[in-house]
């Protein structure tokens, strides 16, 4: 088992900033971040003492990058299990709740984000950060249409924050001390059956683009995720970008 190591702060720029130069197991959370970072260079707004934010440090020493490429998938496998664990006894969250993996780094329900994943190299490690929509109930008009959080979820006056983030955190954390070690010993193909049982993409009509602005993004009908971790996209493998769904 992985020995975590939390290290909290009531305000701080992001707590990806914070996990550099930490070692494997480290955690850094915060309750208030001045710079979350989001990827593609977007920002990610959170509002004081409301949602999850966490960044963990993971080794990932010895491995290829095709390897690393694909850790992004199992943490996202770690937190749809981390949400259904809570379900509905902690959180209060309605039953029948299904989190879906949104290749390549979002957590969705009900076709809604509730949680996004940046992934950043450092050295032998990768910090994962975590960001978890869990009291939230407004959005910025922007986003207000594609967001959930799992306040938004569950029984009305079932949640309690912080104690609500605290468990969420905690069974993220046994989620991916479990996935992250089969992945380690045993490849993607140790997790992937479980990754493909929660792809949201399947079967749907996706755009993907490497950028904002792509001028030529991959349009089709996705197979869903491959072993590989790719997304197939009408019979193209795409190995990275933002997936949008028609
Ligand atoms: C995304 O969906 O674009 C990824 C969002 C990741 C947000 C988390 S919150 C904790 C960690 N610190 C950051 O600055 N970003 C990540």
């Amino acid at each position: 088992m992985i020995g975590w190591r939390i290290h909290h702060k009531a305000e701080t720029t992001s707590t990806n900033l914070d996990a550099r130069g930490g070692s494997h197991g480290d955690v850094f959370t915060a309750d208030y971040q001045t710079a979350g970072r989001g990827r593609l260079d977007h920002k990610w707004l959170s509002p004081p003492g409301t949602n999850l934010m966490m960044s963990v440090v993971v080794s990932v020493a010895g491995l290829s990058p095709e390897r690393v490429a694909t850790l992004p998938l199992v943490i996202g496998l770690a937190v749809c299990r981390a949400i259904c664990a809570l379900t509905p006894v902690k959180l209060g969250l309605l039953r029948g709740l299904s989190p879906k993996i949104k290749w390549p780094n979002d957590v969705l329900i009900k076709g809604r984000k509730v949680a996004g994943i940046l992934c950043e190299r450092s050295g032998d490690t990768v910090i994962v950060g975590i960001g978890v929509n869990v009291g939230q109930t407004e959005f910025d008009k922007e986003i207000a249409d594609r967001a959930t959080s799992l306040a938004l979820l569950s029984h009305a006056g079932a949640f309690r924050l912080p104690s609500s983030v605290l468990s969420l955190r905690d069974s993220i954390l046994a989620e991916l001390d479990n996935w992250y070690s089969l992945w380690r010993a045993g490849g993607f193909t140790a997790v992937y059956s479980e990754i493909a049982a929660v792809d949201f993409l399947k079967g749907r009509t996706v755009t993907v683009r490497q950028t904002d602005d792509d001028a030529a993004p991959i349009v089709g009908v996705s197979n869903g995720i491959m072993a590989d971790g790719s997304l197939d996209v009408g019979g193209v493998k795409v190995f990275a970008g933002e997936a949008h769904v028609e």
